[in-house]
C-alpha cells in the first residue's frame, strides 16, 4: 500500500461566525466549533484513507479563548498519525476580527478516526510519509497521547471496579467542595 504525505490531506475550513451560532452569553457556542472540527477531521481522514471514516474519539479538546459573533474562524487540520485502521487528525482553530485584522488561537484538539471499506468493515489505511521534523514530532506526540489514554482508561476501569465509600475515599473528599448527603452506614 503506497503512503501519502501529510500535505496530501491537509485541509482548511473557513467560516463566518453568524448570530445564530451564539450561546446565551453572546459568544460562539462550543458545539458549533466541535461540529466544524468534526467535519474537517472527516475531510482530512477520508482524503488520506481513500475511504469513508467515522469519528471514534476526541482528545485534548481546548477552548482557549471565546470566539465572537462576526469573527472568521479558520480551522486547519492535518493527519498527525496513522495506525493500522485508525488515523489521528490534529486541528488548530484561529479566529480573525475582520475590522482590526487581529487573529487569536482559539482551539486545539485531536480526532481519532477509523476507516471503513465499502463492505462496512474497518479498513487499513495507507502509511503516512513524514517529510519534516514537525511531521515526526506530531506523529510521536500522537503515539504518546495514545499510550497515556490507554493507561488512563485501564486505571479508571480498575478504579471504578474497586471503588468503595471507605476511609480512603472519605479522606479524598475531605478537602473538596462537596457534602456527603447520604445516611452514615
Ligand atoms: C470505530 C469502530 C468501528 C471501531 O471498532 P473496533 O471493533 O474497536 O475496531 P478495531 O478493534 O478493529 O479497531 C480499529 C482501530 O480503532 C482504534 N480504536 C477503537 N476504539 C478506539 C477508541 N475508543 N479510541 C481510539 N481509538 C480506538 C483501535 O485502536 C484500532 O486502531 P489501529 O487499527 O490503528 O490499531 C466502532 O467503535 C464504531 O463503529 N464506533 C462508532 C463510530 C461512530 O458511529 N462515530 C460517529 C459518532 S456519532
Amino acid at each position: 500500500m503506497d503512503g501519502h504525505t501529510v500535505a496530501y490531506s491537509r485541509s482548511v475550513i473557513t467560516e463566518l461566525m453568524v448570530p445564530s451560532y451564539a450561546n446565551f452569553g453572546g459568544k460562539v457556542h462550543g458545539g458549533t466549533l466541535m461540529s466544524l472540527m468534526d467535519k474537517l477531521a472527516y475531510v482530512c481522514a477520508s482524503k488520506h484513507a481513500g475511504n469513508y471514516c467515522v469519528t471514534v474519539s476526541v482528545d485534548n479538546v481546548q477552548f482557549l479563548r471565546p470566539v465572537e459573533v462576526g469573527e472568521v474562524v479558520s480551522l486547519m487540520g492535518s493527519v498527525n498519525y496513522v495506525g493500522k485502521k485508525s488515523l489521528v487528525v490534529g486541528i488548530k482553530g484561529v479566529a480573525e476580527n475582520l475590522q482590526d485584522g487581529v487573529s487569536k488561537h482559539t482551539n486545539t484538539c485531536y480526532f481519532t478516526m477509523v476507516a471503513k471499506g465499502t463492505d462496512g468493515d474497518t479498513a487499513e489505511v495507507p502509511p503516512l510519509i513524514l517529510e519534516s521534523e514537525d511531521d515526526v514530532r506530531r506523529f510521536c506526540s500522537a503515539l504518546q497521547r495514545r499510550r497515556i489514554r490507554e493507561e488512563g482508561l485501564a486505571f479508571m476501569n480498575e478504579y471504578k471496579g474497586k471503588f468503595q465509600l471507605d476511609e480512603g475515599s472519605r479522606a479524598l473528599l475531605a478537602t473538596e467542595r462537596c457534602i456527603l448527603g447520604m445516611p452514615q452506614a
